[in-house]
């Protein structure tokens, strides 16, 4: 399998867009506003929750950031104008962090004054680790002006359990996933069940304590592990919710847990840079490479 992703990984750089389309196309609803917003209305016509996400990251063009930001405002006017169950989820380097903070921020409270203007949900993806103090501290600071505003944290990095003490408050709307980009030992677990034993234990210290949990993954064994472990404890309804990208496979996982009246909402990337952000995250996660794969004869 090992031998595979890596030769999936080495070619699929190379393939022109054409070629690479069938790979990125189960995962990513379109390249216009408008086409997403048909996609998600669909998702959310079969009874999920969605948040949607404008693909690409690490700008390093100011103008190109503010272009970005008008583009949130005007998916949450949308958004807005059509009553859908409908959160954005951003990344602040789209938004200018890699060229400055204060950028980022300037536009970030944009983006923030039009979700007030219907009160909707934003969470702000967590990047790779350069960036995780400081999408924390902007997270942390913009919490103050909005409510209905959340974050990140990943399973495999050794500091979450004591970011996710530090922000812990009733206002804390938290993602917990297991992390996308590839972080050396030093900072980061590397051995599977560790990072699964973390995601257990931050969502658990979340629910045992205050706020709301985003329980992000597709990993079945973790699904129903929470699944009983939420049950059991008696957690109510309220407190959590269950998170899926768009278009991976999940059996019928997710029709069991909407019947039991848990909100799944899915996460629904789209935008020009598709090719881009496809061969990024394959060049930096071969395993990629290997669910795409095998997904594909699951479909079939
Ligand atoms: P795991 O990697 O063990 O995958 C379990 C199974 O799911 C695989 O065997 C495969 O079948 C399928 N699968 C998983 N990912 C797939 C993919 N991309 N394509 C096809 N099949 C796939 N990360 C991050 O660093 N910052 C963030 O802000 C977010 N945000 C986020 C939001 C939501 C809603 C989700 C679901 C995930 C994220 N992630 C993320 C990504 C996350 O960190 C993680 O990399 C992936 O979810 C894969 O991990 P799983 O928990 O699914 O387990």
């Amino acid at each position: 399998m090992k031998l595979m992703n890596s030769l999936l990984t080495a070619t699929v750089p190379f393939l022109p867009r054409w070629m690479a389309r069938p790979f990125a196309s189960p995962y990513v609803a379109g390249e216009t506003i408008d086409e997403a917003l048909q996609r998600a209305e669909s998702v959310i016509d079969q009874g999920f929750s969605v948040t949607m996400d404008i693909l690409g990251e690490h700008t390093l063009d100011v103008e190109y950031s503010h272009k970005i930001t008008d583009d949130y405002c005007s998916l949450y006017n949308q958004i807005i104008e059509k009553k859908l169950d409908c959160t954005i989820s951003l990344k602040l380097t789209h938004l200018g962090l890699s060229i400055s903070g204060d950028l980022a921020v300037k536009n970030l409270n944009k983006v923030i004054a039009s979700a007030r203007l219907g009160n909707q949900g934003l969470t702000i993806d967590m990047e790779n680790y350069p960036y995780t103090s400081q999408t924390l501290d902007i997270y942390r600071t913009a919490l103050k002006s909005y409510e209905n505003i959340g974050t990140v944290l990943q399973a495999y990095l050794h500091r979450s359990m004591d970011d996710l003490k530090q922000i812990i408050s009733p206002n804390l709307r938290l993602r917990i996933c297991k992390g996308i980009y590839l972080e050396g030992e030093k900072i980061a677990f590397q051995n599977g069940n560790q990072i699964n034993e973390n995601y257990i234990a931050l969502c658990q210290t979340l629910l045992e304590g205050e706020g709301f949990a985003e329980i992000a993954t597709h990993d079945a064994q973790l699904i129903h592990h929470l699944d009983r472990w939420i049950s059991e404890n008696h957690i109510p309804m309220d407190r959590f919710e269950f998170q899926v990208l768009y278009g991976v496979p999940m059996g019928n996982t997710l029709e069991k847990l909407k019947d039991k009246g848990y909100r799944v909402r899915v996460y629904i990337p789209f935008g020009d840079k598709w090719y881009e952000y496809s061969i990024r995250r394959l060049k930096e996660n071969p395993n990629i490479a290997g669910y795409v794969l095998k997904n594909m004869f699951k479909r079939k």
